[in-house]
């Protein structure tokens, strides 16, 4: 099993180019289902976008990755259709769940396994089945299977989210997409991934318009046939950057992004002491001697993300006094602790909310990896931390990390994979 090797201490200094959006990209591959040609540019060649394209080659897309372009060619052709997601291309990656709108609205069929939980909680898709039945569905679980059917085609209707999530959120998009009449969804998720996926579904046809969190939809006949999309960049993958540049940073550029859907991240670590000028598409920041204590809780989108709890925490071990985060949207996100401590980190958990008392000089340990957040939090401890800090099970970091070692290396990072 391979393991990641960092010697900790050295100062980063270059440019750093963020990939593509891997939250923006599996719903935007599901989408194309609803489309015949599909042409897809900015996207990152990570381990859970393969496992995307396999459960759609194996539903009957014909698909073409170009790798050196970071450009995708999808093509459904209505050939021998399969509308089954199988548990073997589910179970590892949870956004498969997300082909059930589209083949349910285009077929009036899917059967899709049901994910299953995961490291950081149960992630039920309740809320998923809640809009699929509100659009007429009929639905039953069987053998770990969701079995849904629309005969007659699902219906627009008005649907309000007990609760926020973004999976359920972009199902109910892609289900309404082909939906006979309107479709209403109030308490929806708006996360930048999402405005992604509804600009793609507009150029595939599709009315939608938003208004706070309410989305409205008129569902479509026939979709253009021809369509090109450019994914938006990665702001997980730019906030993990700039905390590495807040941490060891001589003068780090992250280059590639958009800072309009960057703010939260940007004023929670300017809050903290940390050093960065913007531009509109590039940021620098500096390492920062004196980083202040503070307090966060991660929310929906434009909230502070839980995508960056793990790597905030870090930062929160080198600012003076007691920080805290409280996790908000997933019931266990803390897994990255337990490897933290025993790199010399102070923290203790409470309830939904973790305390870290810094500053500490963190110390290199062997670590394991134990989801894909926890696992690049545990390689920016690597980075600061004194002598040698070994990760196991780094096929976490692979699932949604593109290059990152060779990125980190460009700036002067000592890293190895062994
Ligand atoms: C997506 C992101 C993930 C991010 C998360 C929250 C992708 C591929 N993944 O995951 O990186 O951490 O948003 O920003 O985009 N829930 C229910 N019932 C449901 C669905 C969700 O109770 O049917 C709960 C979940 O358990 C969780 C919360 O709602 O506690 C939010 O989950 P959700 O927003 O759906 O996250 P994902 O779409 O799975």
């Amino acid at each position: 099993m391979q393991k990641l090797l960092i010697k900790g201490n050295q100062e980063l200094s270059g440019n750093i180019l963020i990939s593509g959006s891997k939250n923006a990209t599996l719903p935007i591959l599901a989408a194309s289902i609803l489309a015949e040609k599909v042409f897809l540019s900015n996207v990152p060649l990570v381990k859970d976008i393969f496992t995307m394209l396999e459960l759609l080659k194996f539903i009957g897309l014909k698909i073409k990755v170009k790798k050196k372009e970071k450009k995708i060619e999808l093509k459904n052709n209505n050939k021998r259709i399969n509308t089954l997601a199988p548990y073997k291309l589910v179970k590892t990656m949870r956004a498969g769940v997300l082909v059930l709108g589209p083949l349910l609205t285009k077929y009036k069929k899917a059967k899709v396994s049901l994910p299953g939980g995961c490291a950081i909680g149960t992630r039920p898709v309740d809320l998923h089945l809640f809009a699929l039945k509100k659009l007429g569905a009929k639905i039953k679980i069987k053998d770990g299977y969701i079995i849904a059917q629309a005969k007659n085609g699902l219906i627009g209707c008005k649907i309000d989210f007990p609760s926020i999530s973004v999976g359920a959120t972009e199902n109910a998009l892609l289900a309404a997409f082909g939906a006979k009449g309107d479709t209403i969804l109030s308490n929806c998720a708006i996360e930048p991934e999402i405005l992604d996926l509804i600009s793609f579904l507009k150029n595939l046809g599709c009315k939608i318009k938003i208004l706070g969190r309410k989305i409205f939809i008129s569902g479509i006949v026939s979709a253009e046939k021809k369509i090109y999309h450019n994914i938006i960049f990665d702001r997980i993958e730019a906030g993990t950057y700039l905390i590495a540049g807040a941490l060891i940073g001589k003068k780090i550029v992250i280059k590639n992004l958009d800072i309009k859907t960057f703010k939260k991240e940007i004023e929670v670590l300017r809050k903290m002491g940390v050093k960065i000028n913007k531009k509109k598409n590039f940021l620098t920041i500096l390492r920062s001697k004196k980083l202040k204590n503070t307090s966060v809780t991660t929310k929906p989108y434009p909230g502070f993300p839980t995508d960056l709890q793990a790597q905030l925490m870090v930062l929160m071990t080198q600012a003076n006094g007691l920080s805290s985060i409280k996790e908000n949207i997933f019931e266990n996100r803390f897994m990255h602790v337990p490897e933290l401590k025993r790199m010399g980190a102070k923290i203790e958990i409470k309830n939904k909310t973790a305390y870290i008392s810094g500053p500490t000089k963190l110390t290199g340990a062997e670590v394991m990896a134990t989801d894909l957040r926890a696992s690049v939090s545990l390689v920016l401890a690597g980075l600061i931390a004194d002598k040698r800090t070994i990760i196991n099970r780094i096929y976490h970091l692979d699932r949604g990390y593109e290059f990152l070692e060779n990125k980190l290396k460009k700036c002067k990072a000592i890293i190895k994979r062994i």
